[in-house]
């Protein structure tokens, strides 16, 4: 069973509208390779090209991506019917999906605000599972979305990881019921895709994501465990119960180049046609990268924390924003990546 966690809805101030230009940064910066991989091996005959973009969220990154793909498929055809001197006759189907809980009123409202170069509709639902018929789909997108696993691994509730809310800093059996966890979710989700996309057509995804070379104990985004220290200040003076840390896990794996490779081989669909980690060139201060955090992540304290609780922990991590100004400095500018990968679909399963 997958749990839903939404973005903040609405259009407030700690909005996912208004709280998600990191992850634009990510996908503008994948665009141009995205591009080039689309027009290098998208490899379909079809007049109406059907795309999807998986865990779109509310807006607006999904409406930038969806462009950019559009217009490089158009490119393609347009090149490839240039030669061949017949007329450009293509249209376009973009599905947005995400869970049943997201907002997908404000997506719609914002979409229909200005004309689009194609017909949309919605697929909510979890893409731990099936959610188009069989062959059907030519292009599957992804941003930032694939790192949510369906579920926080269930072996957490045997092996506790106390006082802690990732596997950041936590033992090496926390580490491990994540690692499990994340192959388990993207072997569901390459094997529901390898039924619905066309042989010869593409997943794009793109996610924060690790070096290989980094040890597991420095492996996590530490910016969790600012969240996590506001928390225990909470437990310390008697507001928040020690056990509702213990029994709670963010549901969030950043893997490494290693972790897609060994995913995708075993599923055997797939062949890896791009796959690049870079910097993603962050220059997000820290007040804004709290607020991310919030338009991500309040729904799921929310959860199982309750509101008050939740809000008072964003509240005060405001107060450490000096100790994450330094962070963001030291190391998160330097050492934080986003991965690229472009699959191919090779024959339906
Ligand atoms: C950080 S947001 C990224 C949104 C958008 N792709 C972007 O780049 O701005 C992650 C989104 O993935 C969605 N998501 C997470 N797990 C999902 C699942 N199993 N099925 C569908 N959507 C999911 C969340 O609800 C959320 O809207």
């Amino acid at each position: 069973m997958t749990e839903f966690f939404p973005m903040k809805s609405g259009e407030g101030v700690y909005s996912y509208t208004k709280n998600s230009s990191a992850q634009r940064k990510f996908a503008d910066n994948a665009k141009v390779m995205i591009r080039e991989a689309i027009i290098e091996n998208l490899d379909v005959k079809t007049k109406t090209f059907l795309i999807v973009d998986m865990g779109c969220s509310i807006g607006p990154n999904t409406f930038f991506a969806m462009q950019n793909i559009v217009d490089a498929i158009k490119d393609k055809y347009h090149s490839k019917l240039s030669l061949d001197s017949m007329s450009p006759d293509i249209e376009f189907h973009v599905f947005f999906n995400d869970h049943v809980t997201n907002d997908f009123n404000i997506l719609f409202k914002s979409l229909f605000s200005d004309q689009k170069p194609y017909f949309a509709s919605a697929i909510p639902g979890s893409f731990y599972g099936r959610l188009f018929p069989l062959s059907s789909l030519h292009i599957a997108y992804s941003c930032c979305a694939v790192n949510w696993l369906s579920q926080a691994p269930k072996e957490l509730i045997d092996v506790k990881n106390k006082g802690r809310i990732h596997y950041d800093g936590a033992s090496i059996e926390v580490w491990n019921a994540y690692v499990a966890q994340f192959h388990k979710d993207m072997g569901v989700f390459l094997s529901a895709r390898a039924k619905e996309i066309v042989p010869g057509g593409l997943i794009v995804l793109i996610l924060p994501a690790i070096p290989s070379e980094i040890s597991y104990s420095k492996i996590g985004y530490k910016m969790f465990t600012f969240l996590e220290s506001s928390l225990i200040d909470m437990v310390n003076e008697g507001i928040v119960e020690e056990s509702l840390i213990d029994s709670f896990n963010l549901p969030i794996y950043f893997p490494s180049i290693e972790d897609m490779t060994k995913v995708v081989e075993k599923n055997g669909y797939f062949s890896i046609k791009r796959m690049e980690l870079t910097n993603p060139q962050s220059n997000i201060d820290a007040k804004s990268c709290i607020s991310h955090l919030r338009a991500s992540l309040e729904g799921t304290f929310t959860k199982h924390f309750g509101s008050k609780i939740a809000n008072e922990m964003f509240e005060r991590t405001l107060e450490k924003i000096e100790e994450i100004s330094a962070w963001l400095e030291d190391e998160y500018y330097k050492t934080s990546r986003q991965l690229l990968l472009v699959l191919k679909c090779k024959i339906n399963s």
